[in-house]
């Protein structure tokens, strides 16, 4: 435990130093030149290096030029110096290659770095009607292909402009040798281009292809996994063998498909350099013979003919990559430019100490799932969840909601916390607005919990601990004790250290509700809302639970959302929900006398709790 605290504190949070340019009218590079920015040591290191590099890179057959003619008129001492010289800029060359591309990559991959920060933790901002209405799947592929674009961008462009650079060099030193012998040498080089870009064309769709029946087969392999009781009680692991090896045989076509493509064209693009090369000893040699050339300017010439045909090959991927990273960035920026809903007004003021009354007062409010208002419909009633509800709850109070499915029981508890913001009306604690409240602060009072807990990959400790890392281990077992959490817990072979399986599958319903309760009450918060938080737990566990928290919650304003009448019995007062709108309250027992909706709604509570204990 106090590994994996120091472990945490190792990794704290660094942001990165700059965000995007805000600009919307902004080109791409532009916008992303402040994240680029902060980088810059490297990158200017990156740029002059490399630089010198390509100056170096093209010096070489000029140089070996020098010392092949040197050695031919046995001129020794020139022979010699050409030699050392040669093995100068050889290492050279070495070091400024190797030093410039570090430098390069290094910008690119912290470029990466700071996007994918800046994207997470804008992401954390944004409300939960964003996530709505995206889904989850475009949300990871502009986290992770999106900005992978961009970074194999910058990473390869500057390689890939300084082979450019060093084309249109050899090619000035060449025309300074022999005009007629450089057009001829370079006359096999836009097609190297050309049938580059054939090939591109062909294999780059298909790659695309690939990648989304990839992205298929992981979403089948996934619902296996996850669903492996359904398809396992449903005895339908032959249909999903068969989904999965359709999919996999989807990939093989693709494959072949690009193996073909590749076949055809990449033996093409290997031997034009070479008939270049042939090309050039053809009529480099006639002209040695005439002596207008000599062997070492033959050599020099030839080893540009291989040299040179690498921009050609790359240039095309060049424009591709650029166009990708364009479009990757507009994805990347269109979440970063999204605004967060919800959030804190300059105004806003920090909840101290908090009584807990809570008071709903003229709410409406209805779920926004699409960004344009005519789809949205606005003005559509049946939109409509929840309609003027007026509900005021005293500090301490324990009121239970009771509606049936669907009628916004949960969509309440999602409003208190602002999940969601009311569309007319307002709800306030102790007489504040929620919305001049610090979310934070909102957020730290009140404590939530589902019926369907989330746990997270790590120890049961920590799961408790996760509002308040800090918190000590006696703190930790004391929550688990009001939970009726501690004695299972206790039980198992690695107690409060024992890591739950993703999701926590390994625990039972009940288990990790009680968890989850113990995880909200170690933040002792001021007002707790239990919504179905104990369906899974059995009456007389339940029970317990709920004589722990009456004594040690005595202040603590609750909610209590339920169907089962033995939870219900625990709050002062109930309230019947329906659509959207209280229309009844009062004890349990005279709701029930007099309420004909609220003794149905029971009644199936009663029938369902009783299926679930045989
Ligand atoms: N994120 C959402 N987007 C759109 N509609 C939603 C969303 N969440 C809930 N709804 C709809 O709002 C209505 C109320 O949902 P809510 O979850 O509040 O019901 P509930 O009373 O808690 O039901 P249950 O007893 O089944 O938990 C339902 O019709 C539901 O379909
Ligand atoms: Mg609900």
């Amino acid at each position: 435990m106090i590994e994996s605290q120091k472990h945490k504190m190792s990794l704290s949070h660094q942001p990165p130093k700059n965000s995007i340019n805000p600009d919307t009218g902004l080109g791409w590079v532009k916008r992303l030149l402040p994240v680029a920015r902060s980088h810059r040591k490297y990158l200017i290191t990156g740029l002059s290096v490399g630089a010198l590099a390509l100056i170096l890179n093209v010096a070489v057959p000029a140089i070996a030029k020098e010392a092949i003619d040197a050695a031919i008129g046995s001129r020794i001492s020139d022979l010699t110096m050409w030699a050392i010289i040669l093995i100068i800029v050889g290492v050279g060359r070495f070091a400024t290659g190797a030093l410039y591309r570090i430098s390069l990559f290094k910008v690119a991959w912290g470029v990466e770095t700071d996007l994918r920060a800046l994207l997470y933790s804008h992401l954390t901002k944004l409300s939960f009607s964003y996530f709505d209405r995206t889904q989850s799947g475009q949300i990871i592929s502009r986290a992770n292909s999106d900005i992978r674009s961009i970074q194999v961008l910058l990473a390869f462009g500057p390689l890939i402009a300084m082979s450019i650079i060093s084309f249109i060099l050899a090619f000035c030193f060449m025309l300074t040798l022999h005009v007629p012998l450089t057009l001829v040498s370079l006359c096999t080089l836009p097609g190297v281009y050309f049938f580059g870009q054939k090939l591109r064309h062909s294999v780059f769709p298909l790659t695309w292809v690939s990648q989304a029946r990839l992205a298929e087969l992981a979403t089948i392999v996934d619902e296996n996994i996850n669903g492996t009781r359904v398809v396992k009680s449903f005895a339908a692991e032959e249909q999903q063998v068969t989904l999965l090896q359709k999919a996999a045989r989807h990939i093989e076509w693709v494959n072949v498909q690009t193996i073909k493509e590749r076949a055809k064209f990449n033996p093409i693009i290997e031997a034009l350099p070479r008939i270049g090369m042939a090309i050039v000893l053809l009529y480099g040699g006639l002209l040695a013979i005439d002596e207008q050339v000599s062997i070492g300017a033959l050599f020099a010439f030839n080893a540009y003919v291989i040299m040179l045909q690498a921009p050609f090959r790359m240039f095309g991927f060049l424009l591709l990559q650029t166009q990708r990273a364009s479009a990757s960035a507009s994805r990347i920026f269109e979440v970063l430019d999204e605004k967060p809903e919800i959030s804190d007004l300059p105004s806003a003021v920090e909840l101290n100490r908090i009584k807990g009354s809570i008071t709903f007062k003229g709410v409406n409010f209805s779920y926004k799932n699409s960004k344009d208002p005519a789809e949205r419909g606005d003005n559509n009633p049946q939109n409509q969840i929840i309609s003027y509800l007026n509900l005021h709850i005293k500090a301490g109070e324990s009121v239970a909601i009771v509606g049936m499915t669907g009628s916004g029981k949960s969509t309440i508890a999602r409003l208190l916390t602002r999940f969601y913001d009311v569309d007319s009306g307002s709800i306030s604690i102790d007489g504040n607005d929620i919305r001049n409240i610090r979310l934070n602060s909102l957020r730290q009072k009140i404590g939530i919990v589902f019926d369907e807990p989330f746990l997270f990959s790590t120890s049961i400790g920590e799961n408790i601990s996760y509002g308040n890392p800090n918190a000590s281990d006696a703190e930790i077992h004391e929550a688990a004790k009001k939970a009726q959490a501690y004695n299972f817990i206790s039980d198992l072979e690695d107690g409060f250290s024992t890591v739950v399986g993703e999701r926590g599958y390994t625990l039972s319903g009940g288990q990790r509700q009680r968890i989850a309760l113990a995880r909200s009450l170690l933040e002792k918060p001021n007002i707790l809302i239990l919504d179905d938080a104990t369906s899974a737990i059995d009456v007389g566990v339940e029970s317990l639970i709920h004589d722990e928290l009456k004594s040690s919650l005595r202040d603590t304003t609750t909610i209590l959302i339920a169907q089962r009448v033995s939870t219900i019995a625990l709050a002062d007062r109930v309230v019947l929900l329906q659509d959207g709108a209280i229309t009844d309250e009062g004890s349990h027992s005279s709701l029930l006398e007099r309420n004909e909706l609220y003794a149905s709604i029971i009644a199936e509570g009663t029938s369902r709790t009783s299926e679930e204990a045989d």
